[in-house]
């Protein structure tokens, strides 16, 4: 495990870039009755875009995201009090480990369990116990393939020397490879996350503790394509606790 990733991800925002829009929304709509009262959690909802898109699309749902990152959540506050879901929203700027709300029917994580500090029985364990029996959780994480190992290598060296040299090499890398569909502000928001080594991967046996320790059937496992060589390969993933 690393324990920094919290150092590094604390003071900053974290906005859902525009090719991820909507995909865990939409992977929610595959497996819940949208007429339902759900109650939600978006689990680290950087600057809360996937919180206000499940709100829209869950219109009896009530929904709330939780981040490590003050500066996410003052974001994501301010678009919520202008969002017209914005009574059945709320926003806490929490640890989740030790964050206590629920039980929900619904969790989501877009890209953060991978980059918390805790064994698979703390994370998970919490996890499974904030969902209901039948509760649904849907993640995205990257995954342990080879090319993914290579890449975090070269974030851990660069983790090592890093200063203000390094933030402007990794800018002006993603300014090549990004630079034509995200603006600057994006960009800029994205360095300090090249260098967050993951504390854990998505894997088959990851899938089977999940099952074996906590009755989560696996509903769906399918690859994301990465938007440049730079970023992790990530899966998204859907289980349900089983009810029994
Ligand atoms: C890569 S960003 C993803 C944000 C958002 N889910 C998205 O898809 O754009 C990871 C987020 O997880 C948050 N995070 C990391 N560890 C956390 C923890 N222990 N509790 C709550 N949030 C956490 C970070 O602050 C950051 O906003």
């Amino acid at each position: 495990m690393t324990g920094a990733n919290p150092e590094i991800l604390a003071g900053h925002t974290f906005t859902v870039p525009p090719h991820r829009h909507n995909r865990v929304v939409e992977t929610v709509l595959q497996y819940v009755d949208p007429a339902r009262a759900l109650r939600v959690l978006d689990l680290g909802c950087g600057t809360g875009l996937n919180t206000l898109a499940l709100a829209d699309v869950l219109p009896r749902a009530t929904v709330t995201g939780v981040d490590l990152s003050a500066a996410s959540i003052a974001v994501a506050e301010s678009t919520r009090r202008r969002h017209p879901a914005a009574d059945r929203v709320t926003l806490t700027a929490a640890n989740y480990l030790v964050f206590s709300g629920g039980p929900y029917e619904v969790i989501v994580s877009e890209s953060v369990l991978y980059a918390i500090p805790a064994s698979d029985e703390a994370l998970f364990g919490k996890i499974a116990g904030d969902l209901v029996p039948g509760g649904l959780l849907v993640y995205t994480m990257p995954t342990g393939a080879l090319g993914n190992r290579l890449l975090v290598g070269l974030r851990r060296g660069l983790r090592k020397m890093r200063g203000r040299a390094s933030d402007r090499l990794l800018l002006g890398i993603a300014r090549v490879l990004h630079g034509g569909r995200y603006d600057d502000a994006l960009l800029r928001e994205r360095v300090p996350y090249m260098y967050v080594v993951p504390d854990r991967y998505d894997t088959r046996a990851l899938h089977a503790k999940l099952a074996a320790l906590w009755s989560f059937e696996i509903l769906t496992t399918a690859p994301i394509r990465r938007a440049s060589p730079a970023q992790l390969g990530h899966r998204l993933v859907a289980v349900r606790r089983r009810s029994t």
